[in-house]
Formats: structure tokens, sequence, C-alpha cells
């Protein structure tokens, strides 16, 4: 059982499963279940810690924490000490001095989970750090992969984008590669490091060939930020080169499934006609980032797996 959750290098295979099985069954009994209050996490105080800005991952865990019955607080850089020079370390120990469980923090330092879990005995959870990882995006995209295909093992996965930079792509490399699938992943060769195909993948400047015969087509956010430091020439080429579009999503298997973890540039990285398409699963991944959330929250909170009432 897990006691933080700080990125899927180090989660084992069935800590991975296990978050999965969990996070399924939480979907139907709570999310799905009528009366989205269950009291879980009851007595427990929840904190979301966010140095960088967010949608999905920051409402998600406050929802998820909420429909398990927690006490939650939400807090950003911006409108805090920090903004008046306050460490990382002092803001987390004064969370914890607030007799917080857990601490689910996003940082722009890769690393930065890592080092509070070392000052700090709450439980903590990986929301995104730099371009290290952001483990519970990758394990929503696997409860997406599962309920549409039923099993990983044995899926091609092809991964498109600035990879160099993504934490999506990297947790779910390391994830992917411990369920089983196989993984191709492709983009501009300013966006792809070095010793990629150490992690048992394989790597193409071609976006046609990484999509070919995929049962999973993932496009990952261009960081615009980054365009100015020249990694590509501009949006329109990116798009026209490296962008996923109908055609290209054609030669991936016929009944694959269109993934992207939000927020999406549209016209830029996936065309809005496939977006809004019968094989987007956007939304369906955004629904399972509460599950997976509750899942994660329950486990390390309570130190145990959840038990449905429906199979006692
Ligand atoms: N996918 C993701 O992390 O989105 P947010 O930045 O909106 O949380």
């Amino acid at each position: 059982m897990i006691k933080n959750l700080l990125g899927l290098k180090e989660t084992l295979k069935d800590d991975i499963i296990a978050i999965l099985d969990d996070a399924e069954k939480l979907k139907r009994d709570v999310l799905l279940g009528g009366n989205k209050k269950s009291s879980l996490l009851g007595g427990k105080g929840v904190i979301t810690l966010f140095y960088e800005n967010s949608t999905r991952t920051r409402v998600s865990f406050e929802m998820a924490s909420k429909y398990l019955g927690a006490t939650s607080a939400n807090m950003s850089s911006s409108g805090s000490s920090v903004a008046k020079g306050e460490t990382l370390i002092d803001t987390v120990k004064t969370l914890e001095a607030m007799d917080t469980d857990v601490i689910i923090i996003r940082h722009s330092m890769s690393g930065a989970p890592h080092l509070v879990a070392r000052h700090s005995d709450c439980h903590i959870v990986n929301a995104g750090d730099g371009m290290n990882e952001h483990p519970t995006q990758a394990l929503l995209d696997f409860m997406t992969m599962r309920e549409k295909k039923g099993n990983i093992k044995g899926l091609k996965v092809a991964i498109i984008g600035d990879i160099k930079h993504s934490r999506v792509a990297r947790s779910n490399i390391y994830g992917l590669k411990k369920l089983g699938a196989e993984v191709a992943l492709a983009g501009p060769a300013t966006l792809l490091p070095k010793n990629l195909e150490e992690m048992g993948v394989s790597v193409y400047t071609d976006v046609d060939k990484a999509i070919e015969g995929a049962d999973i087509v993932m496009g990952l956010r261009i960081q615009l930020e980054r365009q100015k430091k020249g990694l590509f020439p501009s949006v329109k080429e990116y798009n026209k080169y490296f962008g996923v579009d109908k055609r290209r999503l054609s030669l991936a298997k016929p009944d694959a499934i269109l993934m992207h973890p939000g927020p999406v540039n549209r016209g830029v990285e996936l065309n809005p006609d496939i977006i809004d398409g019968s094989q987007s699963v956007i939304n369906p991944q955004v629904t399972n980032g509460v599950c997976v959330r509750m899942a994660v929250l329950n486990m390390v909170a309570n130190g145990k797996r959840y038990e449905s009432k429906q199979e006692k």
C-alpha cells in the first residue's frame, strides 16, 4: 500500500492496478451511485497546494475529496504568503501544523513533491512537477484505456507532440511499460529528448509511422510559451507536420480512441473535427480523473483498498 504518490516510476505495477480497480468501483458506487457523499475520508483534512495554474487536476482533486467526505481547502502560490517569500518547506510545515492529512502539490520544479515528502509526515500526492511526472493524469488515462479497450497489455499507444517537456508523457511511459503496452512516440526532433529508447519505447519524427496500427492516439499540449525558444518554426507548420487530423487518425486501427490530457490548443496539436469526433474520449478522461483521485486519496489517507459494499 502506498503512503505517498510521487510518481509512477517508483509505483509498483500491483499498486497501479489496485488504484485502477478501486477507481472503477468508486465510479460505480460514488460518482454514478446517485448520492455523491461517502464517509471514506470523514475526519481527514486535504489541501491542494498549487504553484501553477490548473483546471482539471485541481478541481477534480477537490471534488474527489469532498465526495469522500474530507474537509478540504485550496491554496495557490499567488495570494498566499508564498508571494511574500515563504519557502516551499516552510509553507508545507505550516499546512502540516493545521493537522492536515494529505497535501496535493503541483510545482514547476521537478522533484518538488519528493522534497516535500522528505520534510513532512503528511501524505503527499504529486499533481504535476515540472517536466518530471503527472501520475494521476496517467492513471486516469489508463482507467479510460481499460474502459474502452478492456486490457492495457498488448495495446499500441502512440503519444504525439512535445515529449521533452511533458510530465504526462513520462508518467504514461513508466506506467504503460509496467502494464505491458507498446509505446510509440513522435514529435519534432527538438522536442524528443535523447535516450528515449532506453525506456523501451519506439521513437519517430514521422507522426504517420508512430500512429500506424495504434489502438490509442494521445496528443500532447504544445506549450506555446516554448515557441519563443525556436523549438519549432511556427504553430501553422507544427500543425501541418505534427498535428493529428482526420487523415492521420485514420492510420490507427478503425476502433482506435483519441486522447489528450487537456487543455487542448484547438487546431495546433489536434484538429477540431477529431477533438469533437466519435473517437475522442477527452471528456471521459476528465470524468475518470475524479475517480482515480478518489481511489488515490483513499489509498494514501486510509492505508487500504476501497471495499465496495456491493461486494460484501
Ligand atoms: N491535464 C491537466 O493537468 O490539466 P490541468 O492543467 O487543467 O490540471
